[in-house]
């Protein structure tokens, strides 16, 4: 079976994918019976080019390698090049719209509107930007089901271990009360450099180099990146309403060595933690602060960029998923999971 996509944006993330899809294809249709098919890539600054039968990835792959704009890509009968993201998402052929294009995060633009035209043209969506399934999930959510359309978004939450779909379909028989994560990996990697004795600035520059934070670091340190996660999980896991101005929020920056210190002699550990409940009157509460754990806490022994997130559950008490939370592979991953549970499950 064949599945056609059409990628907005070219950036790490759409290469990731493409790479993957390149060296994963026979594998893939061997083991899903589906090939994917990517027959368009449309990306702001790259350009754009739509083949209905498809595009060679490793043509593509090579323009990015190389720093040429995707109007680059060779001439053959059927190419159409030139079109922006909106025209790619309504006019191209194809089963699912993936957007991956860089998305202001106050705004979720122009993400949330890339959406709403897939599913007005009757194309699954996946995405992997956490505005716009932060600020706008319900909205977006009902346009789906309103279009028949399906709508995933796993990479939004530690990339492609599947934190979303675990909460979703594996524990959908449990009620959830509760979640702690450690969603945010730049300051992970900070607190535990810090507790071996390196100082902030340092770890932090680290884990800029690892390609870890943010654009701008403050988003992680401040907490408002993990703030973004947990706004998705009460969302999506626990059916809250909540909105980014509701988070009780506070970063890392507050912590000194002397803090850190304090905690070691006391067998505990700080983490920032993502925190999600669900109170006695079936209110949800959100918060994302740092926190001493003791030691022995799963979640204690989650160090550097790892993340890791503890489901409290009603049938199987606490079940704890540990893995990576960024990266160009991990969120390639994150979407091909969400590609193949499309491409099997079909319109609803
Ligand atoms: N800046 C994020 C982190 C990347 O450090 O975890 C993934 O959202």
């Amino acid at each position: 079976m064949k599945h056609r996509l059409v990628l907005i944006g070219f950036g790490t993330v759409g290469q990731g994918l493409a790479e993957i899809l390149l060296k994963r294809e026979l594998e893939l249709e061997a083991v899903s019976g589906v090939r994917f098919v990517v027959v368009a890539v449309s990306d702001l600054l790259k350009g754009s080019v739509y083949h209905p039968d498809g595009l060679d990835l490793a043509e593509l792959l090579d323009l990015a390698r190389t720093g040429q704009r995707l109007d680059a890509y060779a001439d053959r009968s059927g190419v159409v090049k030139g079109w922006d993201s909106l025209s790619t998402i309504v006019a191209a052929q194809a089963d699912t719209v993936v957007e991956v294009s860089w998305t202001d995060v106050q705004t979720g633009q122009p993400a949330i509107a890339h959406v709403k035209a897939a599913f007005a043209s009757g194309k699954h969506a996946v995405l992997t930007n956490k505005g716009p399934i932060a600020l706008a999930y319900h909205e977006l959510q009902q346009a789906a089901d309103a279009a028949g359309c399906l709508l995933r978004f796993e990479g939004t939450v530690m990339s492609g271990t599947p934190a979303i779909r675990l909460g979703r379909q594996a524990l959908a028989g449990c009620q959830i009360s509760e979640i702690k994560g450690i969603l945010n990996g730049t300051t992970n990697y900070i607190l535990t450099n810090m507790e071996a004795g390196v100082d902030y600035a340092a770890a932090l520059a680290e884990a800029q180099r690892l390609g870890y934070a943010e654009a701008d670091p403050t988003a992680d340190v401040e907490g408002f990146d993990a703030m973004a996660k947990v706004v998705i999980l009460a969302n999506v896991m626990m059916g809250a309403h909540v909105s980014l101005g509701t988070v009780v929020r506070q970063g890392i920056t507050g912590l000194n060595r002397a803090d850190i210190a304090a905690a070691t002699e006391a067998g505990e550990r700080w983490k920032l933690i993502g925190h999600i409940k669900r109170q006695a009157d079936g209110a949800v509460s959100v918060s994302v602060q740092p926190m001493r754990l003791p030691i022995q806490h799963p979640l204690a022994g989650v160090s550097g960029v790892t993340n890791a997130i503890t489901f409290t559950t009603d049938l199987l008490g606490d079940v704890t998923l540990v893995g990576p939370g960024a990266g160009r592979y991990e969120t390639g991953f994150a979407v091909l999971s969400d590609l193949l549970e499309i491409a099997h499950v079909g319109k609803p």
